[in-house]
């Protein structure tokens, strides 16, 4: 497997809850390199932008004004098989089907309220690390 870069996100649920220490701990204890972090309060249309993807579904009013109603840690990782790894470090979107130890089992309040974001394939992580961070950032 291959050494990829992944975009992880500390949500506003998490970083209200000042367990953004625990979540970056998590990440280091997993093997990650931290290649860039900064946090960051969203405004409507950067989370708008971010989550174009999503537009259709009948989630995205909710979802992008929850990711601007508080700041986000938002970070670049690095590993071998780093999109699959940080997903499965994440657990199931809905933390009621998410498996015992991960991320969103330990942390998450509900569906929306879930913690973290990972990036879910190569394009998509390309894209996502490149809305935040520099090349330079990221070397
Ligand atoms: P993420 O993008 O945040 O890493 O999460 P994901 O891949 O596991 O889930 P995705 O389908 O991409 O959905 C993005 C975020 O939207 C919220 N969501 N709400 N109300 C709903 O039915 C619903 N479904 C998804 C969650 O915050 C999810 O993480
Ligand atoms: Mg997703």
């Amino acid at each position: 497997m291959a050494v990829q870069k992944t975009l992880a996100i500390i949500k506003p649920d998490a970083t209200a809850r000042n367990i953004t220490g625990k979540i970056i701990s998590r990440i280091e204890e997993e093997e990650f390199t931290i290649k860039a972090m900064k946090r960051l309060h969203l405004t409507l249309a950067d989370a708008q932008r971010f989550y174009a993807v999503h537009k259709e579904r009948p989630f995205y009013k909710d979802l992008t004004a929850f990711m601007c109603s508080g700041p986000v840690v938002v970070l670049c990782l690095e590993r071998e098989d780093a999109i699959a790894k940080w997903r499965e470090v994440m657990g199931a979107t809905n933390p009621a089907n998410a498996a015992e130890g991960t991320l969103r089992k330990l942390h998450a309040v509900d569906l929306e309220k879930n913690s973290v974001h990972g990036s879910d394939a190569p394009e998509t992580a390309a894209v996502e690390t490149a809305f935040f961070f520099s090349g330079l950032e990221m070397a």
